[in-house]
């Protein structure tokens, strides 16, 4: 199955300069002279500008974007300061920048003046093949995706097609782009996903942790200074019959005390394989002065941002299908087409959610405050919490003012989870840092709700209910009828 999963295309290159990713010079050329000379990116692109580096033989996995000139590049922001200049993240790579979090950041970063990279293996648009699913919108390709944001804002966002897995590939990103932050969402990101059988419950862990340790071994070997923005989710801490803290709790044991990382139970082979990410991150903070923050992110609601808005070609995807859907958006679906809303069991299950305006600005808010070396700092990325009980009833009362006559039933549940529970998580850390959030009212429900009927063509209705069991999982490779 694993071998179905890789989409990088192999070339062999035979060369130095050719083994990047990126013509190197185009970078170059736009190099101020005051760039600081001391740090160990500069030397590198010294050794690559005077042909120094050995010969050798490499298999990069990666093009690049051949984007025409159809507007006039604006004045770029660049990270290269002036001595007397704060220094400023500025280059930011954005691993997963083709997904539904990643292309909503990226195009938001950029328009912010952030010169973006995206970096992505296109995996999920082939797991949307072979398991016959769509995105309720028409989503372009992500080469016309970048074309048409340059087009239209005169701003050019780097591109890599490969796979984060693939060191090698990674490493020439790495040294071509020359990132200040990396906001890592290129993850297999779907708890159903992993369940659905072994081959894939293996390929979620390998893709999600060994991604992961080649980020940190990236930055380790060629930008010590960089900030990893890592996506985690708030599902790393399960459902504990105490509140949830941000990331470390303060525990008195036998008379002596101590601040330990929170303790995590994660239920699916996805949730774990972002429990040892956090761990892999956190040992490397302590073992190699990496800065890193984990973001445990809430369930995400919602499709337009201010950028993806310009342009149908820049929409971003929808996802209702019963293993890449989350709880609002699929029930919104299920609300525009006449389908009862799905509540798996009691419906007592309770997470914290957020608006997809405010993943924008949450990765924002941490890019421009990045942690200090050595330090891994997590933060609860949402904005309210609900039960799915309560979602059903918010979509409910949004549908009958849009004249629809929306259905609850309930499912027999496809996961192993509490479905009555005591859920109390805090999130204050990126509220002290500037976000407003976009808080879940009638207005928002009802324009998601308008939107999903403006598409409800494209709904498939085989694919609204759930169809893999945490049970049930096996050893075969399945087929998802979805
Ligand atoms: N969507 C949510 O509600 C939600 C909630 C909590 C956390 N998150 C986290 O946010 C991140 C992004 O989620 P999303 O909903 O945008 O997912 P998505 O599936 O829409 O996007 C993930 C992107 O990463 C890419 N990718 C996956 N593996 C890769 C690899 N090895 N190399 C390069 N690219 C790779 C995929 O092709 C895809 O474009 C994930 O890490 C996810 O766990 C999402």
């Amino acid at each position: 199955m694993a071998h179905l999963l890789s989409t990088s295309c192999s070339l062999k290159i035979h060369s130095t300069s050719k083994s990047y990713p990126k013509p190197l010079n185009q970078g170059l050329l736009s190099f101020p002279t005051s760039f600081t000379l001391q740090t160990p990116r500069f030397s590198f692109r010294r050794l690559v500008l005077k042909g120094e580096r050995p010969q050798r033989i490499c298999t990069v996995h990666a093009t690049t974007l051949p984007i025409s000139q159809e507007a006039p590049t604006q004045p770029s922001s660049s990270s290269h300061q002036t001595s007397n200049e704060p220094s400023k993240p500025k280059r930011v790579m954005i691993i997963g920048g083709d997904g539904y979090c990643g292309w909503a950041t990226a195009l938001h970063l950029s328009n912010k003046n952030y010169e973006v990279a995206i970096v992505d293996s296109l995996v999920r648009r082939l797991f949307d093949h072979q398991l016959g699913l769509d995105s309720l919108t028409p989503i372009s390709s992500i080469h016309n995706r970048l074309r048409r944001w340059k087009s239209l804002t005169g701003k050019n966002i780097e591109l890599f097609i490969g796979d984060i897995c693939d060191f090698e590939f990674l490493s020439e990103t790495f040294k071509s782009f020359e990132p200040d932050a990396v906001v890592h969402f290129g993850e297999q990101r779907s708890a159903p996903y992993s369940m659905i059988d072994r081959s894939r419950a293996v390929f979620t862990q390998n893709n999600n942790v060994i991604g992961t340790l080649n980020v940190l071994f990236a930055i380790k070997e060629f930008g010590e200074q960089c900030h990893l923005v890592k996506l985690g989710t708030m599902g790393e801490y399960g459902t504990p019959n105490i509140d949830i803290e941000e990331g470390y709790i303060t525990i008195t044991h036998n008379g002596r005390t101590d601040t330990l990382p929170y303790p995590k139970q994660a239920s699916s082979f996805y949730h774990l394989s972002k429990v040892h990410d956090s761990n892999n991150i956190a040992f490397t903070c302590k073992a190699w002065g990496i800065r890193a923050t984990d973001l445990n992110q809430g369930v995400v609601y919602g499709v337009r941002t201010d950028e993806t808005e310009m342009h149908e070609e820049l929409c971003n995807r929808f996802d209702y299908d019963g293993v890449f859907g989350t709880a609002l958006n699929r029930f919104c679906v299920q609300a525009a087409v006449g389908h009862p809303l799905t509540v798996y069991g009691k419906g007592g299950q309770t997470r914290g959610y957020l608006d997809i305006r405010d993943t924008v600005q949450c990765v924002e808010l941490a890019i421009a405050n990045p942690a200090q070396p050595g330090e891994f700092r997590v933060f609860n990325q949402f904005t309210e919490q609900f039960s799915v009980n309560e979602l059903a009833t918010l979509v409910t009362k949004a549908g009958e003012k849009l004249g629809l006559n929306v259905e609850t039933i309930s499912v027999p549940n496809p996961r192993v989870e509490a479905e009555e529970h005591y859920y109390n998580a805090k999130h204050t850390k990126l509220i002290e840092l500037g976000l407003q959030p976009h808080l879940l009212s009638d207005s928002l429900i009802d324009s998601l709700l308008n939107f999903t009927i403006k598409f409800q063509d494209r709904v498939d209705r085989k694919q609204i209910m759930p169809s893999v069991s945490w049970r049930k999982i096996g050893v075969k490779p399945r087929t998802v009828s979805a």
